[in-house]
């Protein structure tokens, strides 16, 4: 922060704080419930990801003071890669080949074009609508579900809990980057698994989540994997993180785990976008990316 802003008087939780009532701006990930509300002039309070649930989840979180989350093309960028990369992986079934290498196996099996699997993201928000449209280039059959409608050109689009189910059941890959919220904990259950189309190439679906770990319930994912109602997972994100030594999802074959990994933000990028809106508040300018406090979101 002292580096992209040299101007600006940085304090640093816990160690260099200074006068609390000099601090007017506040950059948190994970800002301990409490030290929020020590700060008695705060202006603006500033997500370090594009998720503000850490924050919106301090039961002492001030009132009425604007909230601003990351919303930066190499935070979108670092997601889309993830996303396009585990689609891929599951489509062109990599990690059978990998286990085939290991054992010195040449199983020639039939493959299949990028047009027979139907991907649905659930979230078709900034991260959702840029890997939509690279994997609709790729040229998957991509859908989307939000709470509103949205029009991208050769992506379907659901909405609301009316659709859910019409969304799940052209779904061979189901993808989440969802916020979390209290509509979209536990969204990934037996339930919903069961609705998930199975006319892919697989015979069953695949679950990718990357939004958030409340969204997933675990053992529904591991059951429903052990029932061959689900063909395999990509999961980045848990409850609680770091994923416990002891959890099952670590070594079930057919479940890939990477540590909250899929768009980690850049610290140079965020401090620089960090110093952008404190500088448009200071001059006056509205705020863009603001976190809507009741949609939880
Ligand atoms: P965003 O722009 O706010 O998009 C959120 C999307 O979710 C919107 O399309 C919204 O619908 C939809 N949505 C929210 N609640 C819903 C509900 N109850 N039913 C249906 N749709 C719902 O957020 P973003 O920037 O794309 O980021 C999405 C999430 O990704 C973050 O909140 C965070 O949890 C996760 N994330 C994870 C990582 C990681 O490394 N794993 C990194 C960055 C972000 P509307 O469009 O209709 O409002
Ligand atoms: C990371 O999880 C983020 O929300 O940016």
């Amino acid at each position: 922060m002292r580096k992209v802003a040299p101007d600006l008087d940085v304090r640093v939780w816990p160690g260099q704080m200074g006068n609390v009532g000099d601090i007017e701006y506040c950059a948190a990930w994970l800002p301990p419930p409490g030290v929020l509300k020590s700060l008695p002039n705060l202006r603006v309070i500033m997500s370090l990801g594009a998720g503000a649930d850490a924050i919106l989840g301090d039961p002492t979180l001030p009132a009425n003071i604007p909230i601003i989350r990351v919303n930066d093309p190499d935070l979108t960028g670092r997601m889309t890669e993830y996303i396009v990369l585990h689609v891929l992986m599951h489509h062109r079934q990599q990690r059978r080949i990998d286990a085939n290498q290991r054992n010195r196996i040449w199983d020639s099996f039939p493959t299949h074009a990028a047009k027979d699997l139907s991907v649905g993201i659930m979230g078709m928000g900034v991260m959702g609508a840029d890997s939509a449209v690279r994997l609709r280039d790729i040229g998957f059959r991509v859908a989307g579900w939000s709470r509103s409608r949205k029009e991208i050109p050769g992506i379907g689009s659901f909405a609301g809990d009316a659709e859910f189910d019409a969304f799940l059941a052209r779904t061979d890959i189901l993808v989440s980057l969802l916020p979390a919220t209290p509509d979209t904990d536990g969204i990934i259950n037996r339930a919903a698994i069961r609705k998930l189309s199975r006319k892919g190439p697989f015979g069953a679906p695949v679950v990718i989540n990357a939004g958030r770990g409340r969204q997933q319930v675990a053992d529904d994912i591991l059951a429903a994997l052990d029932a061959g109602e689900l063909h395999a997972a990509t999961l980045d994100v848990f409850m609680p993180e770091p994923l416990p030594p002891d959890s099952p999802l670590w070594t079930h074959p057919r479940v890939t785990v990477t540590p909250h990994c899929a768009a980690d933000s850049d610290p140079e990028t965020i401090c620089a976008y960090v110093a952008a809106n404190i500088r448009r508040h200071q001059r006056g300018a509205k705020l863009e990316n603001l976190v809507d406090r009741a949609r939880g979101y």
